[in-house]
C-alpha cells in the first residue's frame, strides 16, 4: 500500500504522514522544505520516502503529478493549503492568486493525476474547511477555495464511486497547527492534527458520506449559522 501526502511536514499533514505510515502504508511526504521532510522521515523510520516541491509552481506540481501517475500509488491525501489574511482589497493580489494556486489548482491537477492511475480500493482525501460551508470574511480567497475543494470532493465522490475509489472531502475547523493564527476561538473549539486525521480514519473505515466536519462542535456551529440569515453569519464571522 502507497500513500502520498501534501503538506506533509507540518500541521494536519505530519498527523497523515504519521498515521498511515502507522497503518503500515509506504508514505511519500511532499512539501517545500527538505529539512522538515528528512526529520519526518528519520521519525518514520524505513520505506518512506519524500519529494520536495513547490505547488504553486508548474515545475513543483508536474513532478508530483508524475510521480502519482507512475507511482501505484491507493491513498493521496490533498492537504497542502495556504491562506492569506486580511480584507480582500488589503491582500496583494499575488498572495490571493498563490492561495489560488495552491489550494485549487494543486489539487485539481494532483487529484487527476492519482484517480486516472487509480485502482479500485483507492481512496482520496482533500482537506478541505469549516469555512467552506460558510465563508469567514478577512478570509474570502481562502474560504471560497475551500468552498472549491468541497464541491469537487463531492462530484469525484458520486463519478468515482461506481469504480470503487472513494473521495472525501475533509472539513477540519480550528486545528493547533503553526498556522493557525485565530485567538479569539475557545479551546473547547479547536483540535489536535491528531484528532483531524482519526476522524478521517474513521470515515474512510466507514459508510461516511463524501463530506466529513471533523468536529461535532463544528457539525452543530454550521447547522446553526445555517438557520440564520446570511448576512447574520457573515458578521458573527467576521474579526
Ligand atoms: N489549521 C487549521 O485550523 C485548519 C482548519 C481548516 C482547514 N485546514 C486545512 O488543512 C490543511 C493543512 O493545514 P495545516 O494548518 O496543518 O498547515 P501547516 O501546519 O501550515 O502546514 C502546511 C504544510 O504545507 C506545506 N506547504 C505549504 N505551502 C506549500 C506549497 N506551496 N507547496 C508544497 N507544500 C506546501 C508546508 O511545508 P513547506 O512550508 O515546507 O512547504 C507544510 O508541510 C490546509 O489545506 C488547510 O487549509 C487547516
Amino acid at each position: 500500500m502507497r500513500a502520498l501526502v501534501t503538506g506533509a511536514s507540518a500541521g494536519i499533514g505530519r498527523a497523515f504522514a504519521k498515521s498511515l505510515a502507522a497503518q503500515g502504508y509506504s508514505v511519500t511526504v511532499v512539501a517545500r522544505g527538505t529539512e522538515a521532510l528528512e526529520m519526518l522521515l528519520a521519525e518514520l523510520g524505513d520505506g518512506h520516502d519524500y519529494l520536495a516541491a513547490d505547488l504553486g509552481t508548474q515545475e513543483g506540481l508536474r513532478a508530483v503529478a508524475e510521480r502519482l501517475r507512475g507511482g501505484g500509488y491507493t491513498l493521496l491525501v490533498n492537504n497542502a493549503g495556504t491562506a492569506a489574511h486580511g480584507d480582500f482589497t488589503e491582500v496583494a493580489l499575488e498572495a490571493s492568486i498563490a492561495t489560488l494556486e495552491v489550494n485549487c489548482r494543486a489539487v485539481v491537477v494532483l487529484a487527476h493525476a492519482f484517480l486516472g492511475a487509480a485502482a479500485p480500493g483507492g481512496v482520496l482525501v482533500n482537506v478541505s474547511s469549516t469555512l467552506g460551508h460558510i465563508p469567514k470574511p478577512g478570509l474570502a480567497v481562502y474560504s471560497a477555495t475551500k468552498a472549491f475543494v468541497t464541491a469537487l470532493s463531492e462530484t469525484l465522490w458520486h463519478e468515482q464511486r461506481a469504480r470503487g475509489v472513494r473521495v472525501l472531502a475533509l472539513c477540519p475547523g480550528v486545528t493547533a497547527t503553526a498556522s493557525q493564527t485565530a485567538t479569539d476561538v475557545p479551546p473547547w473549539l479547536v483540535q489536535t492534527p491528531e484528532q483531524v486525521v482519526d476522524r478521517a480514519r474513521k470515515a474512510l473505515s466507514g459508510g461516511s458520506g463524501s463530506v466529513v466536519l471533523t468536529s461535532p462542535f463544528n457539525r452543530a456551529l454550521i447547522a446553526v449559522l445555517r438557520l440564520f440569515p446570511r448576512r447574520a453569519a457573515l458578521a458573527l464571522l467576521a474579526d
